[in-house]
């Protein structure tokens, strides 16, 4: 029998995990998991014991040797691990709540990764992966961490340039869902079509090509957005009205989030809409989270509930397993991920985290060479890339300049006092979570 394999998952509370342990149940045979530590901190303890404990129940039930372990304690967890997950959310719910709720309030997108939301996510989330990047260094240096917390291209890109760490790859569920969806869309088993994405997190473009090398991009492209009801690939987002004569030009497939830049007014008038009437997305959230666990505390529920589809979410864990057990195995996957540019686009720099496809092999991600996009692409793209460069900077160094200079260039954020008002008071707000910007003497 082959060694078995040791995962450390961080932020194990979260309502995803069942997905991560029925993704590690149905590879067993391949992907050997052994060891499952569930790590949380104590704000979030009632919901690891909760959701653990339905992780154990689902070991049981399906007769696999694997041990899940329950720790708030990180050090011990990480000791000796072979893979880390990282599904945190630093601030809890209740942080994206102001992620969202600030930015609305002024007249701007509330967002969780897009806009201000997705800049202050970064900010509180980056110091953290930082940290978990050093103690990874100390007690387990061959492990590879995959990283699924938002804003993830931001957050690959922080350990790749500042934490020195190369074996981390970040993770979508976009692609994943396009590849689904669309081959759907086609008539096809995703099986015979190759998707080519090339881009940053939330913000990349996709072309398609089926076994016989016929390019099926423009028709897809109609069958989305040539009717009235173009139907989005996520739960989060509800309508995916892009304008067809823009998007038919692009000869390329845009992704959900491109709704917020190529039509924000849209967007933002549906978002002071729900805000008005239901709330925030992270306060439905909080409510769908609020079910799930009342699910997960039922002792004789051993599967992963239906209802998990409500989250935005959903089949990322299966796709970090995959990702786990193509680098186990060498099994030299095709999937889509954030990892280092490299050159594969010739647009941006070469440190650059992009999210582009890739063959998962032993050694990690090897990008298909993608080259440069058309000005229609490239223009948005860059300032988007800039903006996440500054952004990290500033979660980095705490340089309130450096920030008010990726609040202003944002696409989403009007420029001027506007963006100073709202900076200032989610820096406010936020004020705990981030010790760089409050250090003494600042
Ligand atoms: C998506 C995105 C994720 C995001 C999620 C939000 O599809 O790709 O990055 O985390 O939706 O879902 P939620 O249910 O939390 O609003």
């Amino acid at each position: 029998m082959s060694k078995g394999i040791k995962i450390v998952t961080i932020g194990g509370g979260s309502s995803y995990t069942p997905e991560l342990v029925e993704g590690f149940i149905k590879r067993y045979d391949e992907l050997p998991v052994r060891e499952l530590w569930l790590v949380d901190i104590e704000a979030g303890k009632e919901k690891l014991e909760i959701v653990g404990a339905m992780a154990k129940r689902m070991v049981k039930a399906a007769g696999v040797d694997c041990e899940v372990h329950l720790t708030l304690d990180r050090r011990e967890a990480l000791k000796d691990a072979d893979f880390v997950t990282t599904q945190l959310r630093v601030g809890l719910l209740d942080a994206r709540i102001l992620d969202e709720r600030i930015p609305l309030s002024h007249g701007l997108i509330g967002q969780e990764t897009n806009g201000a939301g997705g800049i202050f996510k970064a900010l509180r989330t980056v110091p953290v992966i930082l940290d978990i990047v050093e103690d990874m260094k100390e007690l387990c240096p061959n492990a590879w961490l995959i990283n699924f917390t938002n804003p993830a291209g931001m957050v690959t890109e922080a350990v790749l340039r500042y934490g020195n760490w190369d074996k981390v790859v970040g993770l979508c569920n976009i692609p994943v869902n396009a590849v689904f969806e669309e081959a759907a869309l086609l008539g096809e088993n995703n099986r015979d079509l190759f998707f080519q994405f090339a881009g940053i997190n939330h913000l990349h473009w996709h072309t398609i090509t089926d076994k016989n090398g016929k390019d099926r991009t423009d028709e897809l492209i109609k069958v989305m957005y040539g009717q009235d009801d173009a139907k989005s690939i996520v739960a989060n987002i509800k309508d995916n009205n892009l304008i067809w004569e823009q998007v038919e030009n692009l000869h390329m497939v845009p992704c959900p989030y491109h709704n917020y830049y190529y039509y924000t007014d849209k967007m933002l008038a549906e978002e002071l809409e729900d805000f008005k009437n239901n709330g925030t997305r992270a306060e439905k959230v909080k409510e769908i989270e609020h079910e799930l666990f009342e699910l997960y505390k039922d002792p004789n529920l051993d599967y992963k509930p239906k209802q998990l589809a409500e989250r935005g979410g959903a089949r990322y864990s299966d796709a970090a397993c995959e990702i786990i057990n193509s680098i186990h195995n060498d099994k030299r996957t095709t999937m889509t991920v954030s990892t280092r540019n490299n050159g594969t686009i010739t647009d941006l720099p070469a440190e650059s985290a992009v999210e582009v496809t890739c063959t998962i092999t032993g050694k990690g991600p090897v990008p298909y060479n993608f080259g440069s996009f058309k000005p229609q692409e490239r223009g948005l793209l860059q300032v988007m890339k800039s903006m996440e460069e500054l952004t990290i900077e500033a979660a980095v160094t705490g340089d309130y300049g450096t920030l008010l200079q990726a609040f202003t260039m944002n696409p989403l954020i009007t420029s001027g006092d506007v963006a100073k008002e709202v900076m200032d008071e989610l820096l406010e707000a936020h004020k705990q979570y981030l010790p760089a910007f409050f250090k003494e003497g600042k």
